[in-house]
């Protein structure tokens, strides 16, 4: 692979990644979130800059500084986090959705906190579906060529359920992590099998999550020609 000294592989590509974990507020004080630490999206945004690319990263409530040379979108539910890739994917050669998008968020927002009344039950939490993006930008296809990539983290039956999930989504590739036991959210490394919708499997093995960007990339820009 061309890297290094030679021209950067994906100079003169703009790849648009999101990154972290949406927060879907009940009230201006209280939210429905996740663990994703952002960390597998950031580590995707630095490598793709290192390797050329310019680099549009958004960021759903992460709190890690911006990384140099990328643009930085800050996002906080699903639906701003689709409007912010729906505006950067028509200019973009790739998009990887690295974020943890909440499937659900509350069918109300409360503009005032909401308070316990003494000798009440509460109200029940009412949940909608959010959209879904990558299966929104996989149908899109916003630019001819575009590589669409998503992330799922499965428990049983990671690669057959990794395998349906990349068919109903229409993804290019699917990055599949096996969670549970020491594989953890937030945790500095990872291991995962890349799926490809040509039937391809590339095996990552357990290391730093800069290892399984390089082998994302190097898959993208196979794509790319
Ligand atoms: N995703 C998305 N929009 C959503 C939910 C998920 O774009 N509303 C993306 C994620 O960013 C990820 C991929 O879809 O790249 C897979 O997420 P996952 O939660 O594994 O898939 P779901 O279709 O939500 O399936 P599940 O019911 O297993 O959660
Ligand atoms: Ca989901």
């Amino acid at each position: 692979l061309a890297r290094g000294v030679t021209a950067p592989d994906l100079a003169g590509r703009h790849v648009v990644v999101s990154a972290g974990g949406t927060r879907e507020p009940l009230d201006p004080v209280r939210f429905l979130g996740n663990r994703s630490s952002g960390k597998q999206g950031y580590a995707l945004a630095r490598t793709a800059a290192a390797r050329g690319a310019r680099v549009t990263l958004i960021a759903a409530n992460t709190g890690l500084p911006d990384p140099a040379g990328v643009d930085v979108v800050r996002v906080g539910t699903a639906v701003q986090l689709r409007e912010a890739v729906l505006k950067a994917a028509p200019d973009a050669d790739a998009v990887v959705m690295a974020a943890a998008v909440a499937d659900f968020r509350p069918s109300a927002y409360a503009t005032g906190k909401i308070k316990k009344k003494d000798g009440e039950e509460p109200e029940p939490i009412v949940l909608v579906r959010n959209p879904d993006v990558l299966a929104e930008i996989s149908a899109d296809r916003a630019r001819a060529g575009q590589v669409v990539v998503g992330f799922a983290a499965e428990t049983d039956d990671v690669l057959a359920n990794g395998r349906t999930k990349l068919r109903r989504k229409g993804c290019d590739l699917l990055v599949v992590n096996e969670v549970g036991e020491r594989r953890t959210f937030g945790s500095e490394e990872n291991e995962a099998v890349v799926l490809g919708a040509d039937g391809s499997e590339t095996p990552v093995p357990y290391g730093p999550k800069e290892a399984l960007a390089e082998t994302v990339w190097d898959l993208v820009a196979r794509r790319f020609g």
